[in-house]
């Protein structure tokens, strides 16, 4: 869960790196840290922060003079953030430098056969075990950087994603992944390494992604040689070309990330279901779900695994899964999932949904799931990423990336992908009539609409935020569709702004959570007309008598709600299963000036991580 960057060719590598290490804060931002080879020697700075602070401190000699050079930026997992645990680490001899994501799980054993060997370390990390390692290797072995990198490898548990360079040798690059991500751009006579394709994009559109248990040595003159780490055979490479464009990647006006991103959701859900929705035709179009239209016909029931915000996409999807194509759904988070020993039947299908597709705990219970005799479907919006890898079939969100830490448009897009699956099984199962079903097309067609008009209420979100910022706790309440809104608009909330919240069925208050509530306490409820309208009206009967301070979000139009809460917040009605996409729209504004006001890092929160790829 870090972000890696190298380049070696004919331009300064510093600015490249600096800049691609700045595009992949979102991996992690606790420390930061390069090394430039100027020609001679390894020049490396790395401090305890962001890249901005790394930048700040960065020797001269290192912003100038430098063709060949690694960056990284830290999401601690072993060792605390500081500067000596920043990477890049040097091996002892100070000829290799390298830079890692991931995790060395066998790193104790390692360390200690290498201390007897009469190594030392400097830093706690696992990473310094490994290029110490390495130079074990290709000292002991007298072979060259790539076959020691190889051995080294192999002794190794855990996963990777590295780049490795040697003073000695200073026209190579060598890389591998397993289980975190690594793509290497190819330019002219320049090379370009990182964990995704974000830091070379103005540079090249060509590139490379390895595959788990592979590995390269990129040579500036010889080019790219890729190899299986564990049999040595040699892979063809396969060059893509990328899609992503500049403009995608940066802020655009916004004051954030998070802002632009919740902006641009009416077109996010639109290039979600361009090409695959006609509303005129009536028909839905899915080429992995076309693909497996039996399977899917004979599916027994749906297990649905992912983490945090896709989780909650997945619980969206339980309600529409099972109103609309009458699937039983179970929705498991996926670092349970993995370690238990779940029953998996032979007609069960298992959808995997994941924004980055890197999240380890949902690749693991994929790879559990395959090892059960499971087919299994991801919904991921990283093209290319793990997880769209290791699954049997799947849908892509098309959402574009998402940079801000806090999901927001992975999720409305995630829940129309889902939308569209449910909608295409209940035609094909008959399990809906030809009226509902063209009226649930005809709906969705229209939602980047009614979000655009959701978003009209910036202002009045903005006023209520600054009311509440000062909360020390907070509840989300929703029923049916909206329970799983509530629990979503708590988790942003928490994340960004480190408010205390939690979500609740609104029913379920009474139960327990309704002994927090006083005059002090904000209480979000999503209340729109469709869907338990009366239920939730009685819910906010209860908390008002109880003095609670409630936020509506309610269905334009609405006099009832608006008569008894303390504030509300119009979105445009729509039917049931879609309100998910838009009461989802004023939580996240919410969550967002909230924060902003507190003076958080609302595209950066402390502790997290845009892709989480350690368990
Ligand atoms: C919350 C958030 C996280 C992610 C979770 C899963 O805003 O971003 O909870 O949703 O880490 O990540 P993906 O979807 O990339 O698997």
């Amino acid at each position: 869960m870090c972000g890696i960057v190298g380049y070696i060719g004919h331009r300064e590598a510093y600015p490249i790196i600096l800049k691609g290490l700045k595009r992949l804060e979102y991996r992690g931002y606790d420390s930061a840290g390069i090394a430039i080879y100027d020609g001679n020697t390894i020049k490396l700075s790395k401090t305890k922060g962001k890249v901005e602070d790394l930048e700040k401190c960065v020797l001269d000699e290192i912003s100038t003079n430098g063709k060949l050079g690694i960056g990284h930026t830290r999401w601690a997992t072993h060792g605390v953030p500081n500067n000596v645990n920043s990477h890049p680490h040097y091996s002892n001899s100070g000829d290799l430098v390298i830079i890692h994501n991931g995790i060395i799980e066998n790193y104790e054993s390692l360390k200690k056969e290498l201390v007897k060997r009469g190594y030392s370390f400097h830093s706690e990390t696992d990473t310094e075990v490994l290029i110490n390692l390495i130079e074990d290797v290709r000292n002991n072995e007298n072979v060259k950087l790539g076959k020691a990198v190889q051995i080294a490898l192999n002794q190794v548990v855990g996963a990777y994603a590295i780049a490795v360079f040697d003073k000695t040798k200073p026209d190579e690059i060598v890389v591998a992944r397993l289980g975190s991500p690594l793509a290497i751009g190819i330019g002219d006579k320049e090379f370009f390494i990182a964990s995704d394709a974000t830091p070379f994009l103005e540079y090249t559109k060509n590139a490379i992604y390895l595959e788990d248990e592979e590995m390269a040595v990129v040579r500036l003159e010889k080019g790219i040689k890729i190899r299986k780490i564990k049999d040595d055979s040699l892979v063809d490479p396969y060059i893509q070309e990328l899609q992503l464009n500049l403009e995608q990647i940066e802020k655009g006006g916004y004051e954030h990330f998070m802002l632009k991103e919740i902006y641009e959701q009416p077109n996010a859900i639109l290039d979600t279901f361009r090409g695959r929705l006609s509303v005129e035709q009536a028909i839905i179009k899915m080429a992995g779900i076309e693909d497996n239209m039996k399977r899917f016909l004979n599916a027994d029931r749906i297990i649905i695994v992912a983490c945090g915000t896709s989780w909650h996409a997945g619980l969206v999807a339980e309600y529409i899964f099972e109103d609309l194509a009458r699937i039983p759904v179970e929705v498991e988070y996926a670092s349970e999932f993995r370690y238990r020993n779940p029953v998996i039947k032979e007609n069960d299908i298992v959808i995997a949904i994941s924004q980055s597709g890197e999240t380890a705990d949902t690749l693991a219970a994929i790879k559990l799931a395959k090892s059960k005799g499971a087919f299994v479907f991801g919904v991921c919006n990283v093209v290319g990423s793990s997880i769209a890898r290791a699954t049997n079939a799947g849908a892509y969100t098309h959402a574009g990336p998402e940079i801000g830490v806090a999901s927001t448009k992975a999720f409305t897009t995630q829940i129309t992908v889902l939308s569209l699956i449910a909608l295409r099984l209940s035609r094909a199962k008959g399990t809906i009539s030809s009226t509902d079903y063209r009226m649930h097309l005809i709906e969705l067609e229209m939602i980047p609409k009614k979000v655009e008009n959701a978003l009209k209420s910036d202002e009045n979100i903005k006023a209520i935020a600054a009311i509440y910022k000062e909360a020390s706790n907070c509840l989300y309440l929703g029923r049916g569709y909206n329970f799983p809104v509530a629990l979503e608009g708590a988790l942003k909330l928490k994340e960004i702004s480190y408010i205390h919240a939690e979500g609740y069925p609104a029913a379920e208050m009474k139960h327990g959570p309704i002994a927090l509530i006083d005059e002090n306490m904000p209480i979000v409820v999503i209340a729109t007309k469709k869907g338990h309208y009366e239920k939730v009206v009685s819910n906010i009967q209860e908390i008002k008598s109880r003095k609670g301070k409630i936020i509506a979000i309610v269905t334009e139009g609405d006099e009832t709600v608006k008569s008894i809460a303390d504030h509300t917040i119009e979105v445009p009605e729509t039917l049931e299963s879609l309100s998910p996409l838009l009461t989802t729209i004023p939580l996240q504004l919410l969550s967002y000036y909230i924060a902003v006001m507190l003076g958080k890092n609302v595209d950066q929160p402390r502790n997290l991580a845009k892709s989480v790829t350690v368990e």
